[in-house]
This record gives C-alpha cells, sequence and structure tokens, in this order.
C-alpha cells in the first residue's frame, strides 16, 4: 500500500478481495492459509463457506485483536499465529488439505494510522518501520550505517534516482543530530533534484527503508517456497503485490515453477521438465473500477496465482541465485 495516499475517512478494505476469492474457490472447502492476516478481510470472507477452515499469520502481535474476534465466532475452523511467513514451515500441519494460501503484501491502513510505526510521512519522532518480530529499525539504518551503505538501501530497494544525494546529506545531517522522521523528509525534499507532483517526494525512500528493516525479499522468497511445498494438489498459491520488486520476484518464481524449460527446442517433448505449477492467466488480475473509485491505494495492487499439479513436496528453485543482489544488501542489516 503506498504511504502517500491515506486519507483520515478511508477504513479497512481488503484489496482484491472479490478476485482472491473467484480464484482460490473456498465454497469447494478445504484449510486455506492466509498469510497476511492484517485485520482478517480474506480470513473472514473465506471462513463464510461452510467447510472451510483457515489459518492466519502476522507478524504484527496487535492484529491479534482483530484474530481473536474471529476465534470467539469460528473456534473450531479458526486458527491464528503471530509468526512470519518465512516461517510457515513451522506450521504444524498433519494431514491438512492445503487448498489455497494468500499473500496479500505491504502492510494495512491500520499500521499506517499507528504513528509510532512510522509508516506514515504524519509521522513525528524517532523512525521506526518495523512491522513486528524485527531485528533493528529505520532509525538505525539512518542513524548507523554507511554512505555507501545507505545509497545502495534507496537505490536498490526504492529505485530512487537522487539515492546518493540523498545518502550523503543523510550523513552530513547526523554530524551534529540523530535523525527523526520530519529531518528525514526535509532531507530528502532538500536533495531532490526534479519535483513530482503526484507523488510524495519520500515515496520511495520510504519504501526502500521498509523493505529493508522487514527484510521483505527473504520473507517473500522464503515464503513462497514454503507455500509452494506445503500446497496440495489443486490447491492455488495466490499473491497480491503492490510494487515493481515484489511482482517482479512473485512473476519470476511463478513462471520457473510453472514453464517448461525446454533443454532444447529442437529435442522431443520428453526432454522438457514436468512442472509442478501450472497458470491459468499469464496477466496479473488488477482492481476494477468501482474498487479504484471506494479505494484508491488499491491502484498498484496485482494479484497474479497458480495451481499445483501434484502433491508433491520437492523441486529446485534457483531464486535466491536470481535475486542474490538484493539478499546481499539485504544483509547489510547483519551488522546492525
Ligand atoms: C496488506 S495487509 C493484509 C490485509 C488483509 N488481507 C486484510 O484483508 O485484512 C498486510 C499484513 O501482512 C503482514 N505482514 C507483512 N509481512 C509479513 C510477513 N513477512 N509475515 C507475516 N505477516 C506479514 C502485515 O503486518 C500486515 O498486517
Amino acid at each position: 500500500m503506498d504511504a502517500t495516499i491515506v486519507h483520515d475517512n478511508l477504513k479497512h478494505y481488503p484489496v482484491l478481495l472479490k478476485e482472491i476469492i473467484s480464484v482460490i474457490t473456498p465454497q469447494h472447502g478445504g484449510t486455506f492459509i492466509d498469510c497476511t492476516f492484517g485485520q482478517g478481510g480474506y480470513s473472514k470472507e473465506i471462513l463464510k463457506y461452510k467447510n472451510t477452515k483457515v489459518i492466519s499469520l502476522d507478524r504484527d502481535i496487535e492484529s491479534k485483536i482483530k484474530a481473536n474476534q474471529i476465534k470467539e465466532k469460528f473456534p473450531d475452523r479458526f486458527i491464528f499465529k503471530n509468526l512470519r511467513f518465512s516461517k510457515l514451515n513451522n506450521l504444524k500441519l498433519k494431514n491438512e488439505n492445503i487448498k489455497g494460501i494468500v499473500f496479500d503484501l505491504g502492510y494495512s491502513f491500520v499500521q499506517i494510522k499507528d504513528l509510532n510505526k512510522g509508516l506514515s510521512f504524519d509521522s513525528k519522532g524517532k523512525l521506526n518501520m518495523m512491522m513486528g518480530q524485527n531485528e533493528f529499525s529505520a532509525n538505525d539504518v539512518v542513524n548507523k550505517l554507511e554512505d555507501k551503505e545507505i545509497e545502495k538501501i534507496l537505490r536498490h530497494f526504492g529505485d530512487e534516482n537522487d539515492a546518493k544525494l540523498i545518502s550523503r546529506n543523510i550523513i552530513n545531517f547526523r554530524k551534529s543530530k540523530k535523525i527523526n522522521t520530519p529531518d528525514l523528509i526535509n532531507i530528502i525534499e532538500k536533495s531532490k533534484r526534479k519535483k513530482n507532483f503526484k507523488i510524495h517526494s519520500a515515496t520511495k525512500i520510504f519504501q526502500a527503508l521498509r523493505i529493508f528493516v522487514n527484510k521483505e525479499i527473504s520473507e517473500l522468497l522464503n515464503g513462497l517456497i514454503f507455500a509452494s511445498k506445503i500446497l496440495k494438489k489443486d490447491g492455488v498459491l495466490a499473491v497480491v503485490t503492490f510494487h515493481s520488486l515484489e511482482d517482479k520476484i512473485v512473476k519470476y518464481f511463478f513462471k520457473s515453477l510453472s514453464e517448461n524449460e525446454s533443454i532444447s527446442r529442437y529435442l522431443p517433448q520428453l526432454n522438457q521438465r514436468e512442472t509442478l505449477f501450472k497458470i491459468l492467466e499469464k496477466k496479473p488480475r488488477t482492481p476494477s473500477l468501482k474498487e479504484l473509485r471506494e479505494n484508491i491505494p488499491s491502484r498498484s495492487a496485482k494479484l497474479r496465482y497458480m495451481i499445483k499439479k501434484d502433491n508433491s513436496y520437492n523441486f529446485e528453485t534457483d531464486i535466491f541465485n536470481e535475486f542474490r543482489n538484493l539478499i546481499e544488501i539485504e544483509n547489510l542489516g547483519n551488522k546492525l
């Protein structure tokens, strides 16, 4: 979700909800894993179908309040775990018929409104951006990492053209004072060479810091891998992304598990690798005009899904190698 377009009168709005339900088809029953419970928008909708069970995860302990309300209503069909989805493999899933696993990436409106989390440009005071179960905050990143390290994070996680200038100005500013959220926004505004009147000048920097602080790259890679293993035959893996980096990772991963890799186009079909998933729609689903009108922040959402062809648990993936430059940048956090 884009932190620039938060209005006080907005309520929580589960993005692409109808589309999610239409691809995971809970009307046929089965167990579903909601990896990003948030305010429970998806979980609640799935539980409306009688023969379903939902296991939900969220790294933010505060989402437990909403989860407890759902638990009261569906004591036998709903489980909540305060867990990061990179730990999906820690779930004890004996004989569960996992028919759908959904990810709605990013953060919820409730988290943005919580100014202590520091995800919104209106936040005052210390930099934060931790969604839960973190090792360091944006305050550590901006006030402790070196010039070149900050530049890499801003460039690669935020696609920020002025990364060099901004990181240099961060280093200069912090010689006199620890940088807090309003300071960071000032530094960015003064450093930007070109003004973009459509989006807040700090949008890309906030995105970059949030991805870094929450280790969103390795979270996503591990989450996708474990989800692909856990799903049963005919089960659906559905992912809603909000920015191009996430979508690039999901698209690559889906393609690599669903496309036959022909060694040579001159060799017979026999030499093609059997794939574990199939993709029915190449293009991602995006919000309808109605949804866009009702919930502006949904404008960058994209839903991709793929369907598992058998119960196999084993497959190989080169995804960590493909995105190793991003993992290397993420690892800069190990020194904090
Ligand atoms: C966009 S919201 C989900 C909203 C939800 N679909 C709904 O309808 O209420 C994303 C949620 O995912 C959680 N989250 C983000 N990264 C996570 C991770 N790696 N593991 C578990 N939860 C995560 C956030 O804390 C946030 O609550």
